[in-house]
């Protein structure tokens, strides 16, 4: 690949759920610039080299494939590709803090950083840094204290551009995002690099769904856009709760509130609860800004939408060991899905995690079963051997046990042989559908004992 018949340059640090894709698409979509994406993991970028991508991401690798040779090259070499950028997009993660002051809330920068004093030891001339991963807002500031007071003479301007991709429609949200937020200082410096960032975007996404902003506002949307999302789910998921005491349904509430236009029927699936990488997270984050202003009642306002969440995922556990007559020591029980939501293999902050936990800790011997996740959830449950078992074949996972539980909403559960299955399975068998996703009524009539979410649950009891 001739670099110098490129007329942009663009490096991506960070080749993750978010660096990946993004930079995939720009790459895809403009053949004109030259596309980086570097990362410190080496296995990560040796993996986005193939055809086994480091991620599972529905379409996804068909765009690599547009320009994987092409513009776009995935390397392990930071410090090389730094210089040669014009803009450099910075989409390393930055979990919340385990350690020390805002532990367990604020987020930890330290590879944030990090890259930024890379980017100074590495650059000699002027760069546009982009903030893609998510930060707390005010980050910029410190950004431009650590990039602009170097001795070399060269002038960093921090842009913010927070990506509002959904993993498992990553692809599709990239190719037609609602919205590119960018976001920048507003002096004459501020505003042309951030028409630079808007250039790169319009070349595919339609000029007025492309939004400018300070570079506050910008920052602090992306929180506030996952706080909203994260809050829509803890309100019908509380409701849920309410449901299930007064034979309302949730479902038929959720489609009767939805149908109101301006409330709107999307993300109003009442669940297991939500996991991913960014809700809780950014949501902590959001609290511990508030906190640190003094605006306790605002922190505690959001804080709440992480508690309902909790209390949603214990709630779920609650159930299934009510149900099963308060013991479920040595009963086998068969969760269905790991990953945080369907379409993915990612399992962070899953409700599966805490589930299984939770079930171990009462001695359930628990069988994990995912099209996708069963590697990352094996991760997250390293060093437990007990009462563990993993099983990619979910009539085998179902096999025997008293109990089956939906956690993720794969399209392949809802058209397994549940008579099938219902015949292998100890008696009396139970089915606790944290996704409503299954036909209840027809479980029911096999025989199974169902318990949904937010409806009334079907038994044979008397
Ligand atoms: C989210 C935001 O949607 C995205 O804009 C941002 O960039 C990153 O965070 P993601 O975490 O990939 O994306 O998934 P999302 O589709 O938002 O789902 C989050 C969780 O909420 C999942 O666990 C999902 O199962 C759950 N959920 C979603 C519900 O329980 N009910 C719903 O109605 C919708
Ligand atoms: P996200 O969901 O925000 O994309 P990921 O954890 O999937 O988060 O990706 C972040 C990536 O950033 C990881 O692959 C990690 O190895 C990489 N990373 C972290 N610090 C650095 C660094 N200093 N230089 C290059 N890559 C980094």
């Amino acid at each position: 690949m001739e670099a110098q018949k490129f007329e942009k340059h663009i490096l991506c640090i960070g080749a993750g759920y978010v660096g990946g894709p993004t930079m995939a698409m720009i790459a895809a979509k403009c053949p004109q610039y030259l596309v980086t994406v570097v990362d410190i993991n080496s296995e990560k970028i040796k993996a986005w080299q193939t055809d086994e991508l480091p991620i599972y991401e529905p379409g996804l690798l068909d765009v690599v494939k547009i320009a994987r040779g092409r513009n776009l090259v995935f390397s392990t070499n930071v410090e090389e590709n730094i210089n040669k950028a014009d803009i450099i997009f910075v989409s390393v993660n930055t979990p919340t803090k385990t350690f020390g002051e805002g532990a367990g809330k604020s987020a930890d920068l330290q590879y944030w950083e990090k890259t930024a004093r890379d980017i100074l030891k590495f650059s000699d001339s002027d760069k546009i840094i982009v903030e893609k991963s998510t930060l707390p807002v005010r980050t910029a500031s410190a950004m431009e204290r650590i990039l602009n007071t170097n001795q070399k003479g060269i002038h960093f301007e921090v842009i913010s551009n927070p990506e509002f991709l959904a993993e498992g429609t990553a692809v599709a949200d990239l190719k037609s995002p609602d919205r590119v937020l960018i976001g920048s200082r507003e002096t004459e410096s501020g505003i042309k690099a951030r028409n630079e960032v808007v250039d790169v975007y319009a070349n595919w996404v339609p000029r007025e769904r492309i939004i400018t902003s300070n570079i506050w506002s910008s920052e602090l949307s992306k929180l506030v856009a996952n706080a909203f999302l994260a809050q829509r789910i803890s309100s019908i998921n509380s409701i849920s709760a309410l449901c299930e005491q007064t034979e309302a349904d949730v479902s038929e509430v959720a489609n009767a509130v939805g149908q109101d236009t301006r409330i709107g029927n999307k993300f109003l699936n009442a669940s297991v609860g939500f996991g991913g990488s960014c809700f809780k997270k950014d949501i902590l984050n959001l609290v511990y800004i508030c906190e640190s202003y003094g605006l306790k009642e605002v922190a505690s306002y959001w804080e709440s939408v992480v508690r309902i969440n909790e209390y949603q995922e214990h709630r779920f556990v609650q159930t299934m060991m009510r149900a099963l007559f308060n013991t479920i020591a040595n009963k086998r029980i068969a969760l269905l899905g790991f990953a945080f939501k369907a379409n993915t293999g990612d399992t962070r902050e899953s409700p599966a995690i805490y589930i299984t936990q939770q079930l171990l800790e009462e001695q359930a011997h628990v069988v994990i079963t995912d099209p996708q996740a069963l590697n990352n959830a094996r991760h997250d449950l390293e060093g437990i051997t007990k009462n563990l078992e993993f099983e990619t074949d979910p009539y085998k996972a179902a096999e025997n046990a008293h109990a089956i539980a939906i956690i993720t909403e794969w399209e392949l559960y809802k058209k397994l042989d549940y008579k099938k299955i219902f015949e292998t399975m100890t008696k009396p068998a139970f089915i606790f559908d944290g996704r409503n996703i299954l036909d209840h009524q027809k479980l029911y009539e096999i025989g199974f004992n169902v318990y949904p979410i937010g409806k009334a649950a079907k038994t044979h009891f008397k």
